[in-house]
């Protein structure tokens, strides 16, 4: 039963079915005995403001939005964060008293994990990212604070590849390269990241990389977690390059939007254990 004492979090997004967020949370809360609830709603397009507005009008200590809403959701909202507006996306909405206040943890979720879980050091690094789309703009933004020396982007559709340039090179040396040319500039390269869709369930034998251009000394980065080990990180694997997943990315970019709602840093592992358990049961 839910009752007032209960602060409720909503999931919306379309579709939501199959969101580990959900699971992830709710073990989480009951772990640390808190006194939150975590559902998802499935929201169309057209009832995206009144849903927004749901939040206030429930009382809910937050939400978090998904595809396809992510951007829609940003007019609805009485503040945003610096880094959610460079990114051009909200992830997570925090209710301040009746105020909603947007951010994105994507960026910083997907480098907390890449840092945590390969020990790398971002300094002076040169990285390459495959994909333009939300997650990159997050990842890219996130990636040009940091003290790495450039970022090489390249999309199946170019034009999006030049607006993140745009943005991004405010920052940091930035270029942008056409998919077919990747192999020329690949072994300049010390870290690669998919962002894009290729590789992922059901299209598990698809990878925008030749498994020949990839070197020991790569850090290969792939944002999906859907299979674990996309066709990507198992070349990679084949090649000598260490290789990072995207479950990380996801459980960290819970943790952090959850520390915004209950003042509380989570236990990553549990967080990740959950996720990895459910995927056994399923
Ligand atoms: P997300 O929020 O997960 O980043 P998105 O904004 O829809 O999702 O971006 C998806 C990315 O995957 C884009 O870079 C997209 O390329 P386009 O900008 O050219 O659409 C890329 N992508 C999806 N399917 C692709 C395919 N079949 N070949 C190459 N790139 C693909």
């Amino acid at each position: 039963m839910i009752n007032s004492e209960i602060e409720l979090i909503g999931l919306i997004g379309n579709p939501v079915k199959h969101s580990k967020s959900p699971l992830m949370h709710n073990s989480m809360f009951d772990k640390l005995h808190l006194k939150y609830q975590y559902l998802a709603f499935n929201v169309c397009r057209n009832d995206l403001e009144k849903a927004i507005n749901g939040i206030k009008a429930l009382n809910m200590k937050g939400a978090n939005i998904t595809i396809p809403h992510k951007v829609d959701v940003m007019k609805y909202l009485d503040e945003i964060s610096d880094e959610a507006i460079q990114i051009g996306a909200v992830n997570t909405i925090v209710n301040r008293d009746g105020k909603l206040v947007g951010y994105n943890t994507d960026g910083e979720g997907y480098i907390r994990s890449l840092v945590e879980e390969t020990n790398i050091d971002l300094e002076g690094k040169n990285v390459m990212i495959l994909g333009a789309g939300g997650a990159a703009r997050a990842i890219g933004y996130t990636l040009s604070k940091l003290n790495i020396d450039s970022i090489i982007i390249t999309n199946r559709s170019i034009e999006k590849a030049k607006n993140l340039k745009g943005i991004l090179e405010r920052y940091i040396s930035t270029k942008t390269v056409e998919i077919d040319d990747i192999n020329k500039y690949i072994d300049n390269v010390d870290i690669i990241i998919n962002t894009t869709s290729i590789g992922l369930y059901p299209n598990v034998d698809q990878s925008l990389i030749d498994k020949e251009w990839i070197k020991p000394n790569h850090l290969v980065s792939d944002i999906i977690y859907n299979p674990l080990v996309t066709k990507l990180l198992a070349d990679a694997s084949e090649k000598g390059a260490r290789t990072h997943n995207g479950l990380g990315m996801f459980v960290y970019q819970g943790a952090i939007a959850f520390e915004k709602w209950t003042g509380i840093f989570p236990d990553i592992e549990f967080m990740r254990n959950t996720v990895i358990d459910s995927f056994r049961s399923n």
